[in-house]
């Protein structure tokens, strides 16, 4: 399974890249305006540092909903640097758009996807990655990790190559279903990959461990 971080954060894709499990990085608009990263040259040039500081995959989103609009935006964030996906939305024009990107060699990951039936069309289309939100679907008295069930059957019945990017990971138990059901992909901020590496267990037996060393080395 691999772990990209959710966040436009340099310092915090840096930490993740140092412990040697990042995969990759997703951005939003909403993540870029709270680094308040604004203004076309400057969210390129954003991008660009995250590319240089991760060895993996990095989604960044269009923010036009008009096909020809999708179309101008994504291909400028491709050219940008060979680890960029575009990231589109799961609307009629960012279906369309995933389509002929994916005829044109542009890699995507369809974002904001809340139902098996949006996931089966972003495959159909030829998504690279489709993003289903979990978080969100629980905020609201859903089941988003069914939702990343369903799809990975789905997906399994027909051979779809799209990767299942679970997005709106919020804590570790996420993550544990998410690899027990296959996701290919988890996306989660730092606190949260940090938080997968806790256990009181591990801090007291270390610990002991530690005080019986000094007892047996005084
Ligand atoms: O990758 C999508 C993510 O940024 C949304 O997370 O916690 O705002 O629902 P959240």
């Amino acid at each position: 399974m691999k772990f990209f971080i959710d966040t436009a954060n340099l310092s915090e894709i840096e930490e993740a890249a140092a412990l040697g499990i990042l995969d990759g990085v997703t951005t939003n608009p909403s993540l870029m305006a709270k680094e308040g990263i604004t203004g076309e040259k400057n969210i390129l040039n954003h991008y660009k540092k995250i590319c240089e500081l991760v060895d993996g995959d990095v989604s960044a989103e269009v923010i036009a909903t008009d096909f020809d609009g999708i179309i101008k935006e994504g291909e400028t964030l491709a050219e940008l640097h060979e680890q960029i996906v575009v990231k589109v939305p799961m609307i009629k024009n960012g279906l369309k758009a995933i389509h002929y990107f994916s005829q044109n060699g542009i890699r995507t990951n369809c974002t904001l996807v809340f139902s098996a039936s949006q996931a089966l069309l972003a495959a159909k289309a030829g998504a690279t990655y489709v993003s289903p939100f979990v978080g969100r679907l629980d905020d609201i008295s859903a089941d988003g990790l069914q939702l990343i069930e369903d799809i990975r059957e789905i997906y399994g019945n027909y051979e779809f190559m799209t990767e299942i990017l679970a997005a709106s990971v919020r804590h570790p138990m996420h993550i544990h279903q998410c690899a027990l059901i296959g996701a290919d992909v988890v996306t989660t901020p730092l606190a949260v990959i940090s938080a997968l590496l806790n256990h009181p267990l591990t801090d007291i037996g270390l610990e002991k461990f530690l005080n019986d060393y000094k007892k047996g080395n005084l």
